[in-house]
């Protein structure tokens, strides 16, 4: 049988208006919608009032495009495929003065919004001062020449620690920002807040729009809060096919990689890291009938857990489920929340969505 992983579209709508609050927001549906599947996610945060998205490739933004034809779809991305961004009506950064200054006269009539590189980095403009460079440069162009500038935006890499950086990179954010209100420039799109950021500070000054991802499909940002602001959305479980008994110091699995201190009993489930589970999970529990056992090894397509004999044949065996939060194990250091949703491995797992209107 495999794993399966069920999705919970009614959850995960509600999810996606629950956290919003009413506040505009940029949906970021990057890599298949986090792995929840990009036209499930964008057709639910439809329902749930979003009418922004925002991916990294074109071919999810040409996907976003044919399921949606009057939202803003942002490209997180440079790209130099000019032709298809005006084609498909998308918005995308502008990352630098470098960038500015190679293809001006490719921008001409896209709607772009700058990005300010602040200390995530990644790209994006050093100062306002460059932005200055480009806003002087379009003013010597003909109108139909110049590019539309739409947004601006930056992206915060601290705002999930509690060590006064996210305050720095905050500060000066909002710094580069208060220039546009300088030159009277009013922006339709002002964006910075990951899950983090607008879990910390609700929409930040100047703001036009959060961009939540992960928020959005139901996990927590950082520790200590309240589970109910955060719907977990899927359930992740596969079958015990075997009970096996064990005596005391029984090797089981590649090189003995279980061996009982005690005679017990182990269930053998069909689902490993062949299907995605990572090994730092499997250093943790699965809840069967309610009740929690510790995982003891993982392969391929197997899972060895040390059960009692509360435990059968065809139980079914949960990695992920609304009493074994995905955030749970972010915070036991499993691994980022994206990062053990990106692992499921749909050429092996069964992928159902429950409450499908
Ligand atoms: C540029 C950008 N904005 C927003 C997000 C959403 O962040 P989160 O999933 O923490 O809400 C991401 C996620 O990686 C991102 O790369």
């Amino acid at each position: 049988m495999s794993g399966i992983l069920t999705i919970d579209r009614e959850k995960l709508v509600t999810q996606a208006k629950q956290i919003q609050g009413g506040t505009p927001t940029i949906a970021v549906v990057k890599n298949n919608a986090y792995n929840f599947g990009l036209e499930l996610a964008v057709r639910a945060f439809l329902e749930a009032g979003i009418t922004a998205f925002a991916t990294t490739s074109l071919k999810e933004a040409e996907t976003i495009r044919k399921i949606t034809d009057d939202s803003m779809v942002f490209l997180l991305n440079p790209t130099y495929e000019f032709d298809f961004v005006k084609s498909l009506d998308l918005d995308m950064t502008l990352p630098s003065l470098e960038y500015y200054k190679k293809y001006y006269e490719e921008l001409k009539g896209i709607n772009v919004h700058m990005e300010y590189a602040g200390l995530f980095n990644r790209s994006g403009f050093e100062s306002f001062s460059e932005v200055e460079e480009v806003l002087n440069h379009q003013l010597t162009l003909d109108e139909n020449e110049r590019f539309i500038i739409r947004g601006a935006w930056c992206h915060f890499g601290y705002a999930d620690e509690f060590d006064g950086v996210y305050e720095t990179e905050r500060k000066n954010w909002l710094d580069f920002i208060s220039h546009f209100k300088k030159l009277d420039m009013e922006l339709e799109y002002v964006h910075s807040q990951n899950t983090a950021s607008f879990s910390r500070d609700g929409l930040l000054d100047g703001h036009t729009h959060t961009r939540l991802g992960i928020g959005l499909y139901g996990s927590k940002p950082y520790s200590g809060l309240n589970d109910d602001l955060f719907i977990q959305t899927f359930d992740l479980y596969s079958k015990v096919v075997q009970i096996r008994n064990m005596d005391e110091d029984m090797p089981m699995g590649y090189g003995g990689s279980f061996v009982a201190d005690r005679k017990t009993k182990v269930a053998v489930v069909d689902i490993g890291y062949g299907d995605g589970i990572l090994r730092k999970r499997a250093a943790y529990d699965c809840l069967i009938n309610g009740k929690r056992y510790p995982i003891v090894t993982l392969m391929m397509s197997h899972m060895i857990v040390e059960v009692d004999e509360e435990v059968s044949i065809n139980d079914k065996v949960y990695i992920y489920h609304p009493e074994m939060r995905l955030d749970e194990y972010t915070f036991k250091g499993v691994g980022a929340n994206s990062e053990q949703l990106a692992t499921f491995n749909y050429n092996t797992l069964t992928k159902e969505i429950i409450h499908d209107s």
